[in-house]
């Protein structure tokens, strides 16, 4: 009975004329407490210090620079996005009781130099694929090595294996809606991979949301191009395989991962 309930208060909740593309995107694909978490612990790891100052590039709305200096009492961040649009939504729904001289968001380019050295840069969700030549990319990984403190690191996420550049569909069920990842376009000569996140909701309707033009980034050519561009060692974090196969949200350390369908690991660039 109490779950009839919830259910149809949850059916009724979302519709496209109604949903929010950037609140929908940060319940289905963001978990800034578990990212943090994951980042903390590897930099007390390699550094025997807490990290304090975090650079978000490629930030949209904010969401994990505004977690991270809820965090800790002294923790600062940068944030950087081209978009205003994100990131005045980030403002208006992330920011509320953060210390606005904790927390700073640049309408920039990745590429451009911030105000503090930080021990700490991140680009998550992919976001660097949007260079797509070696040399983009080898220059914005040697700005991200410049501008780190002297014992600063540097992380990045990635996906892979075989299905990664299949054009598939993956559906996930979140509360009130399904959100589609339409792997939809890859080509194999140039590496260009577009890609969309729509919507759906129980009521039949969809929101097309998000359009990615990517460049289709292999784990050895990234790790070649930190390299390349100044970082001392880059480490793999693989994550590892849950009961039915899919992953299990815990990421460690590791050489050759495993070859399965899909994978997600993060690449961790020490100065
Ligand atoms: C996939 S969203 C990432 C959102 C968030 N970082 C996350 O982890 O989910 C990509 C963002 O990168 C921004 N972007 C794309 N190219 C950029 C560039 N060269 N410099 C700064 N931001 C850029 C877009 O405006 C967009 O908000």
């Amino acid at each position: 009975m109490a779950r009839r309930a919830r259910s149809r208060r949850s059916k009724h909740r979302f519709t496209a004329s109604t949903a929010d593309k950037h609140l929908l995107y940060q319940k289905a694909v963001q978990s800034p407490e578990v990212d943090l978490a994951l980042i903390r612990r590897i930099f007390e790891r390699e550094r025997g210090r807490p990290a304090r100052h975090l650079r978000e590039d490629f930030c949209g709305t904010a969401l994990l620079s505004a977690t991270w200096v809820r965090l800790h009492r002294e923790h600062t961040a940068e944030g950087f996005d081209i978009d205003p649009e994100p990131v005045a939504w980030g403002l208006a729904h992330n920011c509320d009781g953060v210390d606005a001289t904790r927390l700073h968001l640049h309408l920039k380019d990745v590429r451009e130099p911030g105000q503090r050295a930080p021990d700490v840069r991140i680009a998550f969700n992919f976001s660097y694929w949007v260079f797509h030549t070696r040399s983009e990319l080898v220059d914005y990984f040697r700005r991200a090595h410049a501008s780190l403190a002297s014992d600063g690191l540097f992380l990045i996420d990635l996906f892979g294996g075989p299905e990664a550049t299949n054009e598939l569909e993956e559906r996930r069920r979140c509360g009130g809606f399904t959100y589609v990842w339409d792997q939809h376009r890859y080509w194999p000569g140039t590496g260009d991979y577009t890609c969309f996140i729509r919507f759906e909701f129980p009521d039949g309707t969809e929101l097309k949301a998000f359009r990615y033009d990517w460049r289709f980034w292999h784990l050895g050519e990234l790790r070649d191009a930190l390299v390349e561009a100044g970082f001392a060692r880059v480490d793999t974090y693989f994550e590892g395989a849950g009961p039915k196969g899919d992953g299990d949200g815990v990421f460690r350390k590791g050489l050759r991962g495993e070859n399965c369908a899909s994978w997600l690991a993060y690449l961790v660039a020490l100065r």
